[in-house]
């Protein structure tokens, strides 16, 4: 039971952001609603609110600072001498129990446009797999070649959370054991009408969306599990989306190469397809690692090259990184920008009716891991094949689409069992 007391100091609260519609349905809520709708005022930091909007009249962000091109190791380039040293580096690591993995599994899969959290997608082609077993597949298969544990950590969102967890209870955790597998849920905030209001959702209470998988390290702290890693002595935190079924998300040569160059994270590369293809690339700003999206990369840029021909500004990011834990606590030290989305959000209106909008009517704020790597001073990058370690699955059809991701596996896989890869 809410008291009046708690109620009246809610709206205080909110008289002082000029945001009390939001107790306009109050009466009509259950008694748990009533309670949760208290604790989300009590709890949501509004002056961060008002920051947030002012954001989203911004512009859109130009590149500001000098950028140049970052240097790269390409896998398949090494030399036999060299690939062996990173390699006997990384795996003294691993098999020292020093290496865990982070899946990002918090997103929306809005493009996909499937209703259960995309972990739980099978891809087809007769492999009729989810993608959490073929990530699965990937841990077990490191655990017994580098006799490891190789924890396995997964972020969901309050949306997901309770029905990834019974998915992988339904599959007795994919054979993993069950305290190596941990989920937690990522951090939210509310959505902004174009007024800077807070909205309700369908249920009459404060609508609020993922804060974006920057919101990882953050997460990570808060959820107890950066503590977890360092008390089993974790040293390497590979991270990477749900969404990417070929995901080398255990490498010993991306922990022999930072640990050669001397830097606290390795991100991983592939070579862009074209000068205009829609990804972000690595790059340094400032001296730093840095990654400009497509959308703010000029023309010239993306169409430089070097003596030798390749593109300057190649190299595409494909969320799929590795953080030294130090790295890790300097970065979640620090708030990493939000970034606005104008989205179509289904809210509650003052007279309890649903609206859903058949145009963008709200905004959404979400951080962006790539942000992170400008507070590493240096950082490695290992440019891997496509084919190998890239099958993104983002869209219902065409592109990135469950037949193309399937097929990349299926090839994978093939080539696999021929022996052609390790
Ligand atoms: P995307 O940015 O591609 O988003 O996420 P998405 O949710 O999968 O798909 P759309 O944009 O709604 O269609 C890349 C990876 O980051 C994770 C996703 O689960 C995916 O693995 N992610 C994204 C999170 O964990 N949390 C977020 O808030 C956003």
């Amino acid at each position: 039971m809410v008291e009046d007391i708690e109620y009246q100091e809610a709206l205080k609260k909110l008289k002082k952001y000029g945001q009390e519609h939001l107790l306009c349905r109050y009466e009509s809520l259950d008694d748990e609603k009533k309670e949760k709708i208290i604790n989300q005022i009590k709890n949501i930091d509004f002056d961060q609110t008002i920051e947030l909007f002012n954001i989203a009249n911004k512009s859109i962000k130009k590149i500001d600072g000098e950028i140049s091109s970052i240097e790269y190791v390409d896998k398949s380039k090494l030399s036999k001498e060299q690939y062996e040293k990173y390699y006997n580096i990384g795996k003294k690591e691993i098999e020292q129990g020093k290496y865990a993995v982070v899946t990002m599994a918090g997103g929306q899969g809005t493009r996909l446009g499937y209703v259960a959290p995309k972990g739980t997608f099978k891809i087809g082609g007769g492999v009729e797999k989810s993608l959490f077993e073929a990530l699965s597949d990937t841990i077990k298969e490191a655990r017994n070649k580098f006799n490891a544990k190789i924890p396995w950590y997964i972020m969901t969102s309050r949306e997901n959370n309770n029905a990834t967890e019974k998915f992988f209870e339904k599959n007795d955790f994919f054979g993993m054991p069950y305290e190596d597998v941990k989920f937690f849920k990522q951090g939210e905030l509310p959505m902004l009408d174009t007024e800077g209001k807070l909205m309700l959702d369908e249920t009459g209470v404060i609508k609020l969306s993922a804060d974006g998988h920057g919101g990882v390290f953050e997460s990570l702290v808060k959820n107890g599990y950066l503590e977890d890693m360092k008390k089993r002595g974790i040293e390497w935190v590979f991270i990477s989306g749900v969404d990417n079924v070929l995901a080398g998300l255990v490498d010993p040569i991306a922990v022999g190469l930072a640990i050669t160059e001397g830097t606290l994270a390795t991100g991983k590369s592939v070579v862009k397809r074209s000068p205009s293809e829609n990804v972000g690339v690595f790059c340094k700003r400032n001296g730093k690692p840095y990654v400009i999206e497509y959308t703010e990369i000029t023309e010239e840029m993306a169409n430089a090259r070097d003596d030798k021909g390749e593109l300057l500004y190649g190299e595409s990011h494909i969320l799929t990184n590795l953080f030294n834990i130090k790295a890790l606590e300097n970065i979640a030290q620090n708030k990493l920008p939000y970034h606005k989305a104008f989205k179509k959000a289904k809210y509650m209106d003052a007279n309890g009716e649903i609206i859903k909008p058949e145009k963008p009517n709200a905004y959404k704020y979400e951080a962006f891991i790539f942000d992170a790597f400008e507070s590493l001073n240096s950082m490695s990058i290992l440019r891997v094949k496509r084919e190998d370690e890239f099958a993104p699955l983002k869209n219902a059809e065409g592109e990135d689409s469950p037949n193309t991701a399937t097929q990349l596996y299926i090839n994978y896989m093939e080539r696999k069992t021929k022996g052609l890869i390790d």
